[in-house]
């Protein structure tokens, strides 16, 4: 039998045990946080360069070119409309007059229009690859609902759009030692609900930037770098997109006969995802975290701190981690559904 002082005393150690590990996760996070935040950007040997920016266009991709411009480099935007495109470079040209800027209009989802990209890039070696197409979330959706021409869209859009341009590219930078490749990943694998195929095809990303990354140190290729750039939630027209298509599912489900109501509903709801934290403010931390941080790394604080405290993934038990994640979930659906 144990006396309560043994209890007491077992109690104490354990609890200054978890203080301890909270301290030391709380310790490694804040000199990440310095590292990225505070540190340079490791830029500087890539100036006058070419950086391939899929999904250049619009939100974190041309919010990503444009500080990109900022640096010295010189851009390859693509996405699918021209017009969008031309407004992009015009709009990047303007505020930095020194960079080149070619357009090159694609759907990355069309089969071999990867291989075809490449092509065309034949006499442009790239420096720096900005794999961020991705997105077209349908949701929220629960998987067994997902039609199979859907799942294998989200498929294309995020991830092989992503690697046949990686493995395109990686090559030619390992030729020259001299490289960095950043695939635009998501915190949604990590809550893991009503966006499964999306959120599966980011953690795969996640897993093959990690494993790229070993394969180029066993290879002692030193000057290129590859990473998965984790983001939270960030107020682009994805995520209006989003959310129209959400309000529009239901108020088709209500009868609602009222699109003005509709509509300033879901302005309200991408608020609430979006906690509208813009696309430049989170293109900043990703540029400063070139290079830096790992090959899986959440560049914008706010986003790493939403990871750790909300998802727990650093300080609390599995079956509390589990508990948040599907809180979160259903937030998510409630609010994508307009019932919050
Ligand atoms: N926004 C968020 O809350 C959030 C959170 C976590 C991660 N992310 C990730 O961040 C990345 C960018 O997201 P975003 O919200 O900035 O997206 P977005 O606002 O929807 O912008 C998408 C860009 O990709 C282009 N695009 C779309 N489909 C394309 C296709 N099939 N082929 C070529 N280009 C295409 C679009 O231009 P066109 O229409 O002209 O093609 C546009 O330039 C994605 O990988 C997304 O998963 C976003």
């Amino acid at each position: 039998m144990f006396s309560t002082s043994n209890w007491t005393t077992r109690l104490a150690v354990l609890g200054a045990l978890a203080g301890a590990t909270i301290c030391a996760k709380a310790l490694r996070l804040l000199y990440l946080w310095a590292e990225l935040e505070l540190g340079p950007v490791r830029l500087q040997r890539f100036k006058r360069d070419w950086a391939l920016v899929t999904g250049g266009s619009e939100g974190v991709g041309k919010a990503v070119a444009k500080a990109l411009a900022a640096q010295g480099l010189n851009l390859v935007l693509v996405s699918r409309s021209q017009q969008k495109l031309d407004a992009a470079a015009a709009d990047i040209q303007q505020r930095w007059p020194q960079a080149q800027v070619r357009t090159i209009a694609a759907d990355l989802t069309a089969p071999g229009s990867c291989q075809q990209l490449l092509q065309s890039l034949s006499d442009t070696p790239i420096s720096v690859l900005i794999a961020n197409v991705g997105g077209g979330i349908c949701g929220p959706c629960l998987y067994w609902h997902y039609s199979d021409a859907d799942e294998a869209y989200v498929q294309a859009l995020n991830g092989q759009a992503c690697y046949s341009l990686v493995k395109g590219l990686l090559p030619g930078m390992v030729a020259r030692n001299k490289g960095a490749v950043v695939a635009v990943s998501s915190i949604m694998h990590q809550w893991g609900s009503y966006a499964a195929p999306y959120g599966a095809e980011k953690a795969k990303m996640n897993a093959l930037m990690a494993m790229i990354d070993s394969e180029l140190a066993l290879a002692g290729v030193t000057g290129v770098s590859v990473q998965a750039m984790v983001l939270g939630p960030v107020d682009t027209p994805g995520v209006v997109q989003l959310m129209n298509n959400a309000a529009t599912a239901a108020a088709a489900a209500a009868h609602d006969a009222d699109p003005a109501a509709a509509a300033a509903a879901a302005a309200k709801r991408r608020q609430a995802f979006s906690n509208a934290i813009s696309a430049e403010v989170v293109a900043a931390s990703m540029v400063k975290c070139i290079g830096k941080g790992g090959p899986v790394v959440t560049p914008y604080w706010k986003h790493a701190l939403q990871q750790q405290l909300m998802l727990g993934e650093c300080l609390w038990p599995p079956v509390l981690q589990r508990a948040v994640k599907r809180a979160i979930s259903r937030k998510f659906k409630a609010v994508c559904e307009g019932q919050e």
